[in-house]
């Protein structure tokens, strides 16, 4: 029985990733509100429509690629939620075996707060019952992204459910790249954000380091290229991402307060680098509390 792949939203992410399992030979339909989009993909021969359909399919998978914008109080879904109502209408109205696949960038926790909910009450049925959830986030970048979906550096796939796991790992696999695989959605969902918000901080923190070298007229790409390579973090990727602990020994509290008063002492603001020291004496005081609780817990015990 061949599955057909339904993708809803096919804009930059579905479209290229709906492209890549069509070249793959799978059988994918794509589902767009705008006609534009669709008229786009309907010239490029793909099989397109306003609406999913699923009355005719013995099982099917729907990703929602749906636009998730950010605003100042978060990420606005009114999209999503619009396009997973219409995906949980169209469960009502068939027997087939649907997993959904939410690759839209969401908070921590949507999959089984927001996306599984909207699914029941408008199909009627239950998650883990009669039909299945997943996250499955996407990481290609706009300006290559029919080049990243066809080759992902990383699929992430996370769901409760063990057959949506297998069988998203079956679709996946064959694109190569790492494939990591999660018994929860959250946990896929945590990864995509944090991998932006790490990307985001390593810029900018490469940025304000480029205010210091702009300050003593030296060339930022020297010394950012050079400690890329040198920095224990680029030859050890598990170097200082365990959680909980904080940073001591001789020389990384001493260089950072020295990098800190060299800064502040020319006048130059580095707020990132005075954030790494808040969190870490924050994470300090904390570990301190710890273990200072467990010592009077060992000794009222003794
Ligand atoms: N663009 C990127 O580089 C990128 C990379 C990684 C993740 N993402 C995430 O992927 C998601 C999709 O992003 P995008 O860039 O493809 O957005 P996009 O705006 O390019 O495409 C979204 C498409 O969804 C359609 N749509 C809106 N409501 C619909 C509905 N109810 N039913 C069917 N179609 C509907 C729109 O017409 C549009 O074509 C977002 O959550 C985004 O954050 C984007």
């Amino acid at each position: 029985m061949k599955t057909a792949i339904h993708v809803v939203g096919s804009g930059v992410v579905g479209s290229a990733f709906g492209l890549v399992l069509d070249g793959l030979g799978h059988d994918v339909r794509f589902v767009d509100t705008s006609s534009e989009r669709r008229a786009i993909l309907r010239s490029q021969g793909q099989v397109v429509s306003e609406s999913l359909q699923l009355q005719d399919e013995q099982e099917a998978v729907v990703f929602l690629t749906l636009p998730t914008p950010s605003t100042k109080d978060g990420y606005d879904l009114r999209w999503l939620e619009q396009g997973t109502r219409s995906v949980g209408a169209s469960i009502r109205a068939t027997n087939a075996k649907v997993i959904v696949a939410n690759r839209s960038t969401v908070y921590p926790g949507a999959c089984d707060t927001l996306i599984r909910p909207w699914l029941e009450e408008s199909s009627g049925k239950s998650a883990g019952v009669d039909f299945e959830v997943a996250s499955v986030p996407e990481f290609l970048r706009q300006a290559s992204a029919l080049e990243d979906a066809a080759r992902p550096w990383i699929t992430v796939i996370g769901s409760s459910s063990d057959h949506a796991r297998a069988k998203l790992a079956d679709l996946l696999r064959p694109l190569g790249g790492c494939l990591r695989v999660f018994d929860n959605a959250t946990t896929a969902e945590t990864i995509k954000i944090a991998n932006n918000c790490y990307n985001a901080a390593k810029i900018s923190f490469w940025n304000e380091l480029w205010t210091i070298c702009d300050h003593l007229g030296l060339m930022s790409d020297d010394v950012a290229e050079s400690v890329a390579i040198s920095a224990e973090g680029s030859f050890n990727p598990t170097y200082g991402i365990r959680g909980g602990f904080p940073f001591g020994g001789a020389c990384l509290p001493k260089d950072l307060d020295g990098l800190i008063a060299f800064s502040e002492s020319v006048g130059l603001d580095v707020p990132l680098l005075q954030a790494v020291r808040a969190v870490n004496d924050e994470i300090s005081r904390r570990s301190f509390a710890l273990e200072d609780q467990a010592q009077a817990t060992s000794l009222a015990a003794s």
